[in-house]
């Protein structure tokens, strides 16, 4: 069972005994021009989770491929590259720049609208634009996102990503937001439920492998996700708490997997549709 860092969640170059422990490495999201993000600051602690208003704070495509990718390489582990742009234009440039690498499109961009069609226009002029593994990543604000998970399939999606944070905002003792841009994206253990439903219902609606992600901080959470349908893992948020997570999960998922009476996470892949004989 692969389990890799989720995208904005690991500084590779900061931090390479926790890449060293993952199956695969996923980058912060790349846009085509640098972005320095937004004002500080830009995440809290909340008591169920935590918020992020990073604003996609990156080098820029250029610095991107030229400086940090090779870098990357050096881990010698499979790359995923985690595309960003405010239209399907720019997020195809990037993916036609790459190779090498499977490719996670974020369509949680701020500003890209979310729905199931330009999700779909997105992915289908990406599909146009690489024939590298594209992995649509969606966000669980979507009314349906079974509907979307099924429109990118259809535009040439070869797996999903779920799930993305959702909006959430804190106030301090004034009343006043904490997130100096006054909303941000909450992930950690509150978004679990909401993960395990996403992956649940996309793994109804269609058959694209899903790399299962949401507040996931033990084996036995990395277990339930894979049963919704999750056939990969991704770790996010506990890593800024605990950077031996990935081993440690790694560990803690044998364990369930055995005491769930199976032999091996990849039997307990979509296992909550028909449920376990006891
Ligand atoms: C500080 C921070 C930065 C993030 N940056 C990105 C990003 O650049 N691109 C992206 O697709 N998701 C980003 N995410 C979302 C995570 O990849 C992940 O989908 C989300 O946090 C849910 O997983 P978790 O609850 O395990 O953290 C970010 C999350 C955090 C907390």
């Amino acid at each position: 069972m692969n389990i890799f860092n989720a995208s904005g969640c690991l500084d590779a170059l900061a931090a390479p005994g926790v890449v060293t422990q993952l199956d695969g490495f996923v980058t912060k999201t790349v846009t085509p021009e640098p972005r320095a993000g937004n004002q500080p600051a830009r995440i809290a602690e909340t008591s169920h989770g935590m918020l992020n208003a990073i604003g996609l704070a990156n080098p820029g495509r250029e610095a991107f491929l030229t400086d940090y990718l090779p870098e990357l390489r050096s881990f010698g582990k499979p790359l995923w590259v985690s595309v960003g742009g405010f239209s399907a234009t720019e997020y195809a440039e990037t993916c036609a720049r790459l190779s090498d690498v499977t490719i996670e499109i974020n369509l949680s961009c701020p500003n890209v609208d979310e729905a199931a069609e330009s999700a779909a226009e997105i992915v289908a002029t990406c599909r146009a634009a690489t024939s590298l593994p594209l992995y649509a990543k969606l966000s669980p604000a979507a009314w349906d996102i079974a509907e979307v998970a099924r429109a990118v399939e259809a535009a040439g999606a070869d797996g999903l990503t779920l799930v993305n944070t959702l909006r959430g905002m804190a106030l301090d003792r004034r009343l006043r937001p904490v997130l100096n841009r006054g909303t941000g994206g909450y992930s950690g253990p509150a978004l679990r439920p909401v993960a395990l439903a996403a992956v649940y219902s996309c793994r109804r609606a269609t058959a694209l492998p899903i790399v299962g992600m949401g507040g996931i901080t033990t084996g036995r959470e990395a277990l339930e996700i894979i049963a919704c349908g999750a056939s990969a893992i991704a770790l996010g948020t506990v890593l800024f708490a605990d950077p031996a997570a990935p081993s440690r999960v790694r560990y803690e998922l044998e364990e369930a997997v055995s005491e769930a009476g199976l032999t091996s996470a990849d039997d307990a892949v979509g296992i909550a549709h028909e449920g376990l004989v006891l």
